[in-house]
């Protein structure tokens, strides 16, 4: 038997909330400021998962050391893994040269109605064979592992025809077999209109669903469906149509909404019961408080605004709207390059004026409860996957105040270290 003790933290960042059924929901409003620091704690693991976790001579005066493998985690600060709620890790090809047109002036939605963007992707994902897409993505997820990502997420989206959509999904499904960090897949098939398909949105939507969602139900290669409802791409009454077809043929929801422009996606998602809304930098007030109300997580991708120049979603307002939010990447070839953690904290932080607590928050629990997840992993406590990183410093404040640099100095994966 696998059998790991960590020992002496100086903080235990548990994520458990004081609530009962903080364990496997998210926090709300002033909730997500609890992130149940236990000093000088620590964390029993037997065959991957959370056996005690108390005060280190709480917890040593019942478990023998000698029986187990022990970290000693003094001067270090332990907390669960984070979850990378929102990412698009599947795509072959890369759009270098659009980042500099948008360093140049160019928008976003420029390039993607010039032919570029989305379109380009496509193009260089659907030429990519399946056993590259594996290796282009565990590349990548080497990479997110060593900031401290325990789980993830994933969407196709850059096939929009059978064969590529199923592929990306097909890779994301073989990588979740073979490699140590857990992948949640989502179906994105409306993730843009092809040239083709312009002024035929209906069309292909209907393509979409009853031709590709059937084949990725009965495969399972998917949990969650989403699609991107922003002006000139889906509207608010096709997204609707697709995410009602997608929650009857049993998937759970997302959405891309209210991004560039303020066209009601955040109010669609809380009328679906979405689990949740993503990017929301344009989002109503009344979105927010629908969200509020409906549960909707608000998954915030604040690196993407930084890389487009944008606007921050508001995520304070959010919070102090009693929304949960949560805190994602958005790693894609397009608006946001980056998978970089470190960076996503500083830019939560310092611009968009999130405490560190509500931050880790957004990373663990929240972000947990955004890939349906929350009754498993995000945050340390008794019957829970060992998804655990510590820090090389003492607390969660070096996490903003040494910006932009990663201090995850050890990943455990289902009670095993993956990263020293
Ligand atoms: O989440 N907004 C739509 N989709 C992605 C971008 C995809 C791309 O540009 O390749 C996003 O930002
Ligand atoms: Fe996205």
């Amino acid at each position: 038997m696998n059998k790991l003790i960590i020992k002496n933290a100086t903080e235990l960042v548990t994520c458990k909330g004081n609530a009962p059924n903080h364990g496997s929901a998210p926090k709300k409003g002033t909730e997500m400021s609890d992130v149940g620091i236990i000093k000088n704690g620590a964390v029993v693991i037997e065959d991957g998962i959370i056996v005690a976790v108390g005060a280190t001579n709480e917890i040593l005066s019942k478990f023998d050391e000698k029986n187990y493998e022990v970290i000693d985690a003094a001067n270090k600060a332990v907390l669960p893994g984070f979850v990378d709620s929102h990412t698009h890790l599947i795509f072959g090809g890369y759009r270098a040269d659009e980042f500099s047109w948008r360093l140049r002036g160019d928008t976003y939605m420029s390039i993607m109605e010039r032919g570029g963007g989305i379109t380009n992707s496509v193009r260089a994902t659907r030429e990519e064979s399946l056993e590259n897409l594996v290796e282009i993505g565990r590349k990548r997820l080497h990479k997110m592992m060593q900031f401290g990502v325990t789980t993830v997420e994933g969407k196709s989206g850059y096939g929009l025809d059978m064969d590529t959509e199923i592929k990306q999904l097909e890779a994301m499904k073989i990588l979740d077999a073979e490699e140590p960090i857990d992948i949640v897949s989502t179906f994105l098939g409306p993730h843009s209109v092809l040239p083709e398909y312009k002024g035929k949105e209906d069309e292909f939507l209907d393509f979409m669903i009853n031709n590709v969602m059937p084949v990725v139900k009965e495969r399972n290669l998917a949990e969650f469906a989403d699609i991107f409802c922003e002006k000139n791409v889906f509207t608010v009454d096709q997204s609707r149509r697709f995410l009602k077809a997608a929650k009857d043929m049993g998937f759970k929801l997302k959405i891309h909404a209210d991004e560039i422009v303020q066209l009601g996606g955040a109010e669609l998602a809380a009328e679906l019961g979405a689990v949740s809304a993503d990017h929301l930098l344009q989002a109503s007030d009344k979105g927010i408080q629908d969200m509020a109300k409906a549960g909707v997580i608000c998954s915030l991708l604040p690196i993407t605004a930084f890389s487009l120049k944008e606007e921050y979603a508001r995520g304070r307002y959010m919070i102090d709207n009693n929304c949960a939010v949560a805190l994602a990447t958005d790693l894609n070839p397009g608006s946001c390059f980056s998978n970089s953690i470190p960076l996503l904290i500083a830019v939560s932080a310092i611009q968009m004026k999130l405490s560190i607590e509500e931050i880790i928050t957004a990373l663990t629990i929240n972000a947990a409860a955004a890939v349906n997840r929350a009754d498993s992993i995000g945050s340390i406590e008794v019957g829970k996957k060992a998804d655990i990183i510590i820090l090389e410093y003492p607390s969660i404040h070096f996490l903003p105040y040494h910006v932009g640099v990663n201090i995850v100095e050890t990943v455990i994966k289902n009670g095993k270290i993956v990263k020293l």
